[in-house]
């Protein structure tokens, strides 16, 4: 059945156009690029926060609201008797025409009511600390427009979680300070902060209002103020309670006439003695000088181009011409969007993650920086440094850590025993893609304390070791707390609902529980951890520090997976796929003997990836059971079938009920592993139709209002089979999906696969695919790739490089332009 549809995508202006704002669930971009950031919904709701969604938050957002997605930037227009909103929310008057452009870092949002049109276009203009908000107003009527216009912003008190609990002392707190067009939220400023916020607007004001209770009205909504019902501000000046900053403006406008406000929300910070200009008042040289480059329409057009600019130039290394739309827009425009907010954000502020919550994840940042490592390689490598900061001597890590101090999260602690693995994973995609070796050679600390730094080859050395010190009865790895998934819990063993299941470990000490996920990642890094050193044993690259013998490290290493890969086809495999693991007393988990969760998607993933047994048939017998167990009409779903009923000695996995989330949702995220698994078997068709079926755009034509979430990018999480409305989205945005989904299809299934000495071609497709170019940007070089499938699957025959044969399926790097010609 068709389903109803909210918008859809122009692919020429790189946008997603919304034009009902009663979307399924509110649909959200995201503003800015480094320091300064904003979420934002298509009715502008949302917040902004510097560096760190929960300790830097500056205006205040309430999660799970009624009505949904309350608060946010507004703007109110007062027309005569009406009021209403350019993004309709918050007062919900009924638009003669609504439109939410979602683009690459910004938003526009336009509504027209009784002839007059009000647009605005959010954005963070690049390394600056600020959201432009360029407000314009046209009268499109015969008459001439007297409007009032107010603007509205709520200030959070800094720290996002005190902020909605600590009410004793945030009702006291409050200061703000007002000059001119300008209001300053200085809470706290007086004692141990040094950064307060601002929000001007570029134009004389008739009046504002600082204090929540007097705008609004104790009793009234943001669905009517009282200030605005009234069209009156009340010039009130907050004095603890809830400080918000709203401009009151009066504009005429002429038929036909437009005007142009620039909204600017800003964040300073001050040198600890320039705090203050004047006792009790604030420093305001930055904030002047801020908005001083930014106070007329030509300097924010100005600003905008170099935003639109600087994301032409990110979109421009990767980009495909297959002919099929709902393909390269992905590809080209919003898989690679995706994957630049999750590696900024990580799993911190969505709409579905608060922002207070958790702080940057050491496997998440690691799988995140191989959709991004393409785009900007020096932020990739700065991220590499910092992850790695966080590691302990013995080679476990912080699971997580603080965006803000960098410092690992005591909170959760460590003990996840994938996480090393990753940071391999993490490193040789860097180097593969910059052909900088020369980061193996920084100098890195153990838990961020100075001295203790060794070479960064030293941390992926320890990484490696920390399997293999960590191995169980079955010499498969220990999965200490857990592996990837983080509900499947087999040391927590917990009764207590108040204890968390990650952090809970009340039986570890004789454990024998152990993972098929980690055994295929290990076997996966280690395959590539073996070949990097010997790249280094080769000496072309001896630069790394201290004393170590490559080729022997080699040797070694390649012992241990070998070992690993024999320890998989003894104990890990069940008859037709992979066991998932063996739980603390030694029983198999994710075996056709369970009575439940007979098989698990992850071990087929990475063991298909590690190709562990495919000359014993193993890996063609795994795939065909994910296609018969575990795929339906929406994906892959993670476990089948599902668990009915919460088993202790399993924890988190089974507190879920069926189809959700770890038990047995589409976890989109190891969707990939296993397309990825297909495409190293040369099954195209099925990598392919796995594929589609994650595959927003896809999604978008069919299922808008089941699916829910925002149609252009992927979600962690999709209702799977068994669960109530099989199809349902959630947790959209920040999701390791982004960069797998990335890796997949740009290196394995269009099959340009950056190499240390060059690019490796090797596509699988379907057999219906028809020639397609890649244009990519590479190092100091530019290759246009024209791949001729004719008709099959995989198996490259010959390669040209500007016309003279290649042997082999690498292309040499060389610098420059170059054509290249695949014939499969
Ligand atoms: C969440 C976590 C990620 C974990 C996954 C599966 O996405 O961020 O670290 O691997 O869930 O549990
Ligand atoms: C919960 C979620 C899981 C996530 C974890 C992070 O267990 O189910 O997806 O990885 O929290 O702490």
């Amino acid at each position: 059945m068709e389903q109803k549809r909210y918008g859809h995508f122009d692919d020429q202006h790189r946008e997603y156009v919304i034009t009902d704002p009663q979307t399924p669930w509110p649909w959200i971009n995201y503003l800015g690029n480094e320091d300064f950031f904003s979420l934002i919904s298509n009715t502008a709701g949302g917040y902004s926060f510097y560096k760190d969604a929960k300790f830097r938050r500056i205006t205040r957002y309430r999660y799970n609201n009624v009505p949904m997605d309350n608060g946010g930037r507004y703007f109110y227009i007062k027309d005569g008797d009406t009021v209403w909103n350019p993004g309709w929310k918050p007062c919900k008057t009924p638009l003669d025409f609504y439109e939410c452009r979602h683009g690459m870092s910004y938003t526009r949002i336009s509504g027209r009511k009784n002839g007059v049109e009000a647009s605005v276009l959010f954005f963070v203009p690049l390394k600056k600390w600020a959201e432009v908000q360029k407000l314009t107003l046209k009268n499109e009527s015969k008459e001439v427009k007297q409007l009032k216009l107010f603007s509205f912003e709520e200030w959070c008190l800094w720290n996002a979680a005190t902020d909605m609990e600590n009410f004793q002392r945030n009702f006291s707190t409050g200061e703000v300070e007002i000059e001119g067009s300008t209001i300053y939220h200085k809470t706290e400023y007086r004692e141990r902060r040094n950064h307060y916020a601002f929000y001007h607007v570029n134009a004389p004001i008739q009046g504002f209002d600082t204090d929540r209770e007097t705008f609004v009205g104790l009793y009234n909504e943001f669905a009517d103020p009282q200030a605005v019902m009234e069209g009156k501000p009340r010039n009130s000046h907050a004095h603890g309670w809830s400080p918000i900053a709203s401009h009151y403006i009066e504009v005429t406008l002429q038929p036909g006439e437009s005007k142009d406000f620039v909204f600017l929300l800003g964040y300073i910070e001050n040198e600890q003695d320039e705090k203050f200009e004047a006792p009790q008042v604030i420093n305001k040289k930055k904030a002047h000088a801020l908005i001083a480059e930014l106070d007329t329409t030509e300097k924010v057009d100005k600003a905008f181009a170099a935003l639109c600019e600087y994301w032409d130039a990110l979109l421009n290394i990767y980009k495909v011409k297959t002919g099929n739309d709902k393909l390269d827009r992905m590809v080209n425009i919003w898989n690679q969007y995706q994957c630049m907010v999750t590696f900024n954000f990580s799993r911190s502020a969505s709409f579905f993650e608060s922002g207070v919550g958790r702080g940057m994840g050491f496997r998440d940042s690691n799988q995140d920086l191989v959709g991004f490592v393409h785009q900007i390689p020096p932020r990739a490598r700065q991220r590499i440094i910092d992850i790695a900061s966080t590691q302990f001597p013995d080679g476990g890590c912080y699971h997580q850590y603080q965006p803000l101090t960098k410092r690992g999260n005591n909170d959760i602690g460590g003990g996840f025993n994938d996480d090393p693995c990753w940071l391999i994973f993490g490193t040789v995609a860097y180097i593969k893609e910059t052909g900088d070796f020369s980061i193996l050679d920084e100098m890195v600390p153990f838990d961020n304390q100075p001295g203790t730094e060794v070479t960064l080859f030293e941390h992926l050395k320890i990484s490696m070791d920390h399997v293999i010190k960590n191995l169980g009865p079955h010499m498969l790895p220990l999965i200490g707390r857990a592996d990837w998934n983080d509900c499947l819990n087999l040391n927590c063993f917990s009764w207590d609902p108040n204890e968390s299941f990650q952090t809970t470990e009340n039986v570890s000490e004789g454990t024998k529980a152990e993972s098929l996920m980690i055994a295929g990642l290990f076997v996966v890094t280690g395959k590539d951890y073996v070949a990097l050193c010997q790249k280094l044993a080769n000496g072309q690259w001896s630069m790394v520090n201290g004393q170590c013998d490559f080729a022997a490290e080699a040797a070694r290493m390649q012992q241990a997976v070998d070992a690993m890969i024999e320890a998989v086809k003894k104990h890990g495999w069940d008859g037709e796929w992979y066991l998932r693991a063996y739980d603390f007393y030694g029983r198999k988990i994710g075996s056709n003997e369970c009575e439940e969760a007979k098989i698990f998607i992850e071990s087929q993933g990475w063991c298909t990836m590690a190709e562990i047994g495919a000359e014993d048939g193993m890996v063609a017998k795994s795939l065909d059971s994910c296609k018969k167990y575990l795929e339906c009409e929406h994906g892959m779903v993670l476990n089948n079938p599902a668990f009915t009923k919460y088993i202790y000695e399993y924890g988190e996995i089974s507190s879920y009920p069926e189809g959700y989330k770890e038990n047995a949702g589409i976890f989109c995220h190891n969707n990939p592993w296993v397309i990825i698994g297909e495409c190293l078997a040369g099954r195209g068709n099925d990598a392919w139709s796995h594929y589609a079926k994650i595959l927003p755009s896809y999604v978008e034509e069919k299922y808008q209002t089941l699916h829910k979430v925002e149609p252009y990018v992927n979600c962690q999480m999709v209702a799977g089979k068994d669960a109530f409305k099989p199809g349902e989205g959630k947790n959209s945005w920040l999701t390791g999906t982004a960069a797998w989904m990335w890796y997949t299809v740009s290196e394995f299934i269009l099959g340009i696969k950056p190499d240390y000495d060059g690019i490796r071609i090797d596509p699988c497709l379907p057999e219906t695919a028809s020639d397609y170019t890649v244009c990519r940007k590479f190092r100091e070089a530019e290759y246009e790739i024209t791949i001729h499938p004719n008709g099959a699957q995989k198996g490259v025959k010959s390669i040209t490089l500007d016309g003279q044969p290649v042997n082999g399926t690498i292309i040499p790097y060389s610098a420059g332009k170059h054509i290249v010609e695949v014939m499969m």
